[in-house]
C-alpha cells in the first residue's frame, strides 16, 4: 500500500516558468513529495524552468527537446518513472491552496481503482456529452487533477496527443465494462472546472472559468481542423437541419460543447442567428436537461459582407427560411419548454428594448454574433453586458474576423477592436476565459 509520502507529483511544462514556480511553490506549502518536472519547452523557458526545478530538493526535471505536449508527457511518465504506486498527476496551471488534498484522493483510490478525480461523460472523440443513461457515453477521467494507480495504468491503453489525452485508456476501460475502475470526486470536479470557490487546488488557467476538455487547446484545435478537413464537402444537413456552412462548427461548437454543460444557461440571448446553427446547437443541447428562453436577434438582411457586392453575397430570404425551417427542427420532440423568442430587427433597437422591458441583468449567456462592424459589436457588447446576469457569460464570435485582407483592412470594419475596447473598458467587471483565440468569452463579475 502507497504511503501518502511516497507519491510523486508529476506535470507536464510547456513555456510557463511563471506557473511552473506557482506550482512547486504551493506545492511545497503542503508536501515534500517527489516531484516531476515533465518539460518539452522551448530554450529559453526551458533554461528559467530547469533552474526553478534545481532548487528544489525532491523535485526532478525532465527535459525533451520538443514540445512533448501532455498526453505523450504523461504516457512517458507511466512507462518510464522508477515507481509503481499511486501517481498524481496534475496540470501545470495549478495552485495548491489548502493541504489534505491527496490524503482524500488517496483514501477513495484503492489498489485496484484506475484513478480518481473528476469524471464526466464523453462521446468516443472526447467531447463532452450530456444525454443522461445513454450507454454509448464514456465515463472520462480528467487529467488536471488525478491520483492513479501506475500499475493499472499500464494494463490500458496510455495518454495519447489529442485534446482529451486520456481518451484512448477511457474507451479501452468502457469497451471492456471497466470504468467502475475510475472513482469520481465531487471537490475535484468543482476545483477542476473552477466555477465556483476552489476548496484544494485553484486552476488559474480557468480562474472563475471554463474547463477546456483538453487542456492543450492547439491539439482541440488541430484535431478539429482535421476532422473538418476530413469531411469538407459533405452534405450539411445534419439531423433534418439545413445549413450552408460551417461556420459554427468551425469557430464555436468545441468550445461549446465544453462551456455550455458547465454553465447549465436557461435564459439565453443571441445576436446574429443566420440559419439558426448556434440556435439549434442551444436548443439541442439544453432542452433535453431543463426549460430555456431563448431570444434570438437579426434583422435577416444579413451584414455588409452578405449584401450585394459584398464578399460573401447571400440571397437573405432564403436564409431566413433556413432560419425558421431549422427552428421547427430543433423546437420538435424535445421533453423540456422552449420559450423561443425571436426578434426581427437591428439588435441596438431590439436590445434597447429589453433593456426598457427591465430584462437587465437577465441572461445567463449572450452570444454576439451578429454585425462584424465594430461600432455595432461595440454597442452590441455593451447593450448586451446591461442585460447578462452576474455571472453569466458573454461570448464573441469573429474575434479575428476582418472581410479584407491585412493590407486593406480598416480598423472599424472588424469585431476585435470593439471586443478588445469592451474588455478594457469593462476591466473590472468581465473576467475572460481563455479559449482558442477565434472567439472570446468572458463572465461577468458585478454591475
Ligand atoms: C455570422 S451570422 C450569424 C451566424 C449564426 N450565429 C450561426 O451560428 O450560424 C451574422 C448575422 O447577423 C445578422 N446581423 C448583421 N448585422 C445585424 C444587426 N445590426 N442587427 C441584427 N442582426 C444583424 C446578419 O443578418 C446575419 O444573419
Amino acid at each position: 500500500m502507497t504511503d501518502v509520502h511516497d507519491i510523486p507529483f508529476i506535470t507536464i511544462s510547456y513555456n510557463s516558468a511563471e506557473l511552473i514556480e506557482k506550482l512547486i511553490s504551493s506545492i511545497r506549502n503542503f508536501y515534500t513529495n517527489k516531484i516531476y518536472i515533465i518539460d518539452g519547452s522551448e530554450k529559453g523557458p526551458k533554461e528559467e524552468i530547469k533552474q526553478l526545478v534545481d532548487k528544489q530538493l525532491n523535485a526532478e526535471f525532465i527535459s525533451f527537446d520538443y514540445n512533448i505536449h501532455h498526453g505523450p508527457g504523461m504516457a512517458w511518465a507511466i512507462k518510464n518513472l522508477p515507481h509503481s504506486g499511486q501517481a498524481l498527476f496534475l496540470d501545470s496551471d495549478m495552485e495548491i491552496i489548502h493541504g489534505g488534498f491527496l490524503e482524500r484522493m488517496h483514501e477513495v483510490l484503492g489498489q485496484e481503482s484506475y484513478g480518481v478525480g473528476r469524471i464526466n461523460k464523453v462521446n468516443r472523440e472526447g467531447f463532452d456529452v450530456h444525454t443522461k443513461n445513454n450507454a454509448e457515453n464514456v465515463d472520462y477521467l480528467h487529467p488536471a487533477l488525478m491520483l492513479c494507480n501506475l500499475e493499472v495504468m499500464r494494463k490500458w491503453p496510455l495518454p495519447i496527443k489529442h485534446g482529451a489525452p486520456m481518451i484512448d485508456a477511457m474507451l479501452g476501460l468502457h469497451d471492456s465494462n471497466n470504468s467502475h475502475l475510475l472513482k469520481h470526486l465531487q471537490w475535484v470536479d468543482e476545483d477542476v472546472v473552477g466555477l465556483a470557490k476552489p476548496n484544494y487546488v485553484l486552476h488559474l488557467g480557468r480562474g472563475t472559468v471554463i474547463r477546456t476538455g483538453g487542456y492543450h487547446l492547439d491539439e482541440w484545435m488541430n484535431s478539429l481542423s482535421e476532422k473538418q478537413s476530413n469531411t469538407n464537402g459533405e452534405n450539411l444537413v445534419m439531423k433534418d437541419y439545413q445549413f450552408t456552412n460551417k461556420w459554427f462548427d468551425g469557430a464555436a461548437r468545441a468550445n461549446w460543447d465544453i462551456l455550455i454543460p458547465q454553465i447549465q444557461p436557461k435564459k439565453l440571448l443571441e445576436i446574429g442567428s443566420y440559419e439558426g446553427a448556434s440556435a439549434c446547437y442551444l436548443i439541442d443541447t439544453l432542452a433535453s436537461q431543463h426549460d430555456i428562453e431563448l431570444h434570438c436577434i437579426d434583422t435577416w438582411s444579413g451584414g455588409i459582407e452578405h449584401q450585394e457586392g459584398g464578399t460573401a453575397e447571400t440571397n437573405m430570404h432564403a436564409v431566413e427560411d433556413r432560419f425558421h425551417a431549422n427552428m421547427s427542427v430543433a423546437l420538435s420532440n424535445k421533453d423540456k419548454r422552449i420559450d423561443l423568442k425571436i426578434h426581427k430587427g437591428a439588435s441596438d433597437k431590439v436590445l434597447s428594448k429589453l433593456i426598457a422591458e427591465g430584462k437587465d441583468n437577465y441572461f445567463d449567456f449572450v452570444y454576439i454574433d451578429g454585425s462584424h462592424q465594430a461600432p455595432d459589436v461595440l454597442t452590441d457588447a455593451v447593450l448586451g453586458f446591461k442585460l447578462l446576469k452576474v455571472g453569466g457569460v458573454m461570448a464573441f464570435d469573429d474575434y479575428l474576423w476582418a472581410e479584407k485582407p491585412v493590407t486593406d483592412r480598416s480598423l472599424l470594419e472588424c469585431p476585435k477592436p470593439a471586443i478588445d475596447s469592451f474588455l478594457n473598458i469593462y476591466f473590472n467587471k468581465m473576467s475572460v476565459i481563455s479559449a482558442p483565440l477565434y472567439q472570446i468569452y468572458a463572465q461577468k463579475t458585478s454591475n
